[in-house]
C-alpha cells in the first residue's frame, strides 16, 4: 500500500544510505547517516567521533547544523540509516534538537538491511520544552 508520508522519504533514506558510507565512528563501530528534509531541501550529516569520547556528535545534531548553516529553517523529515539490528531511534539529545526546527516532523529509520520504522518526532518526544515555552 502507498503512504505518501513514507513514500516520500524514499529519497532522503537513499541519501541516509549513502551518508552512512561517510561515518567517521572508529572508535563505537557504529556507523549512522541521517539526511534531513528542510524547506523541500535535503542535507544529509553523519556521525562524527572523537579520541575524546563525549565529544563525539550524533549524524542527526551534525545535519541539523548544515541544515541550519545552509539557511533552512523548517524541518519536514528526518531518515536515520544504520547496520543495527532493529531501526535506530534518534537519541534523546537528538530528539531535543529535531524538536527546535520540526514540531511535525516524521523520523523514519532503516537497517542496511532494510528493517524500516516510522514515527512523528512528537511521539518520540512528548510533552516536549520547545521555543513556545519561552514565548519563540
Ligand atoms: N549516534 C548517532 O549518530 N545517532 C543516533 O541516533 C544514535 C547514536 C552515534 C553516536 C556515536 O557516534 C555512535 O552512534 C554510538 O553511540
Amino acid at each position: 500500500m502507498s503512504d505518501p508520508a513514507v513514500d516520500g522519504v524514499e529519497p532522503l533514506l537513499s541519501a541516509a544510505r549513502l551518508a552512512i558510507e561517510r561515518a567517521y565512528a572508529p572508535y563505537s563501530g557504529f556507523r549512522v547517516g541521517a539526511a534531513l528534509l528542510a524547506d523541500g531541501r535535503l542535507v544529509t550529516g553523519v556521525n562524527v567521533e572523537n579520541a575524546s569520547y563525549p565529544l563525539s556528535m550524533c549524524a542527526e545534531r551534525v545535519a541539523l547544523g548544515a541544515m541550519v548553516d545552509a539557511g533552512l529553517r523548517r524541518l519536514e523529515a528526518v531518515a536515520i540509516v544504520t547496520a543495527a539490528a532493529r531501526p535506530t531511534p534518534p537519541c534523546g539529545a537528538c530528539r531535543q534538537a529535531l524538536w527546535e526546527f520540526g514540531e511535525q516532523a516524521i523520523v523514519v529509520s532503516e537497517t542496511t538491511a532494510g528493517l524500516r520504522r516510522t514515527w512523528t518526532l512528537a511521539e518520540l518526544l512528548p510533552d516536549a520544552f520547545g521555543p513556545g515555552d519561552l514565548d519563540r
